[in-house]
């Protein structure tokens, strides 16, 4: 089997490393790749929205699945594209990839679903979201210092759409930047205004078929930039997994009162869902609770979750992609946990200098069970250069998540640059 992974960053590094290994595998390309992709399967200079190149290079090359990393190209209809040339692409249509693509639909979906999400409202014009706002302030007890509201962009915004206020004056003028100020552009055009949850969160991925749905293990990310959970937010700055907080019986209530209504609701509606459904969740006092949904692998949650899958990828997206996950006899999976830390630019997640000298990757992949993911590097003359704000994801498993976390932190030891950085706490959550 050949395979296409579209994508350039560590989640795609993961993949191309993972399919690379599977018996069934003859080559694994990536469009348009890292360093990293490049040594564990080969790069084609194709960009992740140029539809028609990246479907071109699948037909002339005799791509027997293509596996689609970011959101980007899943929003603007890659798969509906391949799908009608008649090439198989894992990944959810136009229509399904919504679910990421626009919080309000989202919420439209959850809401017919009855899947337990923050209580929201969708707004297009500034003055009833500020009336919105105000009302709910008025129902506020005085004692209470400040009511933390949510505002979010509707659209795609790589991350930065949620603007968590702290009261309604707040809240007001988040709105007011994306609704009138066009903070976001069209992303923010229309927002949704919800409800602050508490509690810890969680990643559940699960491969879906359009029917089935197959859950993998859990997974916790890292989304600010410091240590204790301080400063912006970012990409991720590190995740582990399994997540002990999720234990068997909040998994069991997740699968049964958000993936499988979520997946029913969408065939219901008529945009079957086929690819990863990612449930950001917040496990609150009244259980586990959706703050939003992705449709495809996060990143850096793939990279800890998959390395410590042991049945064969390319079989399960291949399957998935024909819609034929029913055939699957469950997942096998390595019982140790997986850490991942993410190594940033000076800078990151504000302005970044690229360019810089990576020395060490080869001496921390040579430690046992670690792996060195590539996300924002790109190689010249030999050398490993930063091209990213996110740059590497170093990764190992442990005997416990303790052991893990000492061991990817032994292989972060290993790798330096100018301005390199990275958290020194993934994990301890756990
Ligand atoms: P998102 O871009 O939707 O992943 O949101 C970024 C982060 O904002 C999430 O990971 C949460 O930490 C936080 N967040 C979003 N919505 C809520 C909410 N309703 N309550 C509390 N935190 C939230
Ligand atoms: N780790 C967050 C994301 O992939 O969106």
């Amino acid at each position: 089997m050949k395979i296409l992974v579209v994508g350039q960053g560590g989640r795609e590094h993961t993949l191309v490393w993972k399919l690379a290994q599977c018996p069934g595998v003859e080559k694994v390309y990536c469009a348009p790749g890292n360093a990293g992709t490049a040594v564990d399967g080969e790069n084609v200079n194709i960009a992740v929205d140029d539809l028609g190149r990246l479907m071109s290079f699948a037909k002339h090359n005799d791509i027997d699945l293509t596996v689609v990393g970011p959101e980007v190209p899943l929003v603007a209809g890659i798969v509906d594209e391949f799908n009608s040339h008649g090439l198989k692409i894992f990944g959810p249509t136009k229509a399904a990839a919504r679910l990421e693509g626009s919080k309000a639909f989202s919420k439209e979906i959850m809401k017919k679903a009855g899947v337990p999400t923050a209580t929201s409202k969708s707004f297009t014009r500034l003055e009833e979201a500020h009336a919105y706002l105000e009302a709910l302030e008025s129902t506020v007890d005085d004692t209470v210092e400040h009511v933390p509201i949510v505002v979010k962009a509707d659209g795609l915004a790589a991350g930065k759409g949620v603007h968590v206020c702290r009261n309604c004056t707040e809240g007001k003028a988040a709105a007011t930047q994306m609704l009138q100020d066009g903070l976001f552009g069209k992303a923010g055009q229309t927002i949704v205004i919800e409800e602050f949850l508490e509690g810890q969160e969680a990643s559940i991925l699960a491969i879906v078929d359009g029917d089935t749905i197959i859950p993998l293990e859990s997974s916790q990310d890292h989304k600010r930039a410091h240590d204790g959970d301080l400063g912006p937010n970012t990409g991720g700055m590190g995740a582990y997994s399994p997540a002990p907080v999720v234990t068997e019986e909040i998994m069991d209530d997740i699968i049964r009162r958000i993936l499988v209504p979520t997946i029913h609701t969408m065939r219901v509606e008529g945009h079957p869902f086929s690819g990863v459904l990612y449930a950001g969740l917040m496990l609150t006092a009244q259980g586990p609770k959706v703050i939003e949904y992705n449709v495809r692998f996060g990143d850096p949650e793939a990279q800890a979750v998959l390395m410590r899958l042991k049945t064969d990828l390319a079989q399960i997206l291949s399957l998935a992609a024909s819609g034929r996950l029913a055939e699957l006899e469950g997942l096998d999976w390595d019982e140790r946990p997986a850490v991942c830390v993410v190594m940033a630019s000076e800078g990151y997640p504000a302005s970044y200098p690229k360019g810089r000298v990576i020395n060490g990757i080869n001496e921390a992949d040579r430690l046992t069970d670690t792996k060195v993911f590539h996300a924002g590097t790109t190689g010249k003359d030999m050398q490993v250069l930063t091209d990213g704000g996110r740059v590497l994801g170093v990764a190992a498993m442990g005997d416990s998540i303790p052991a893990a976390k000492q061991a990817a932190y032994q292989a972060v030891e290993k790798i330096d640059w100018d301005g390199a950085w990275n958290r020194s706490d993934i994990s301890d959550k756990a």
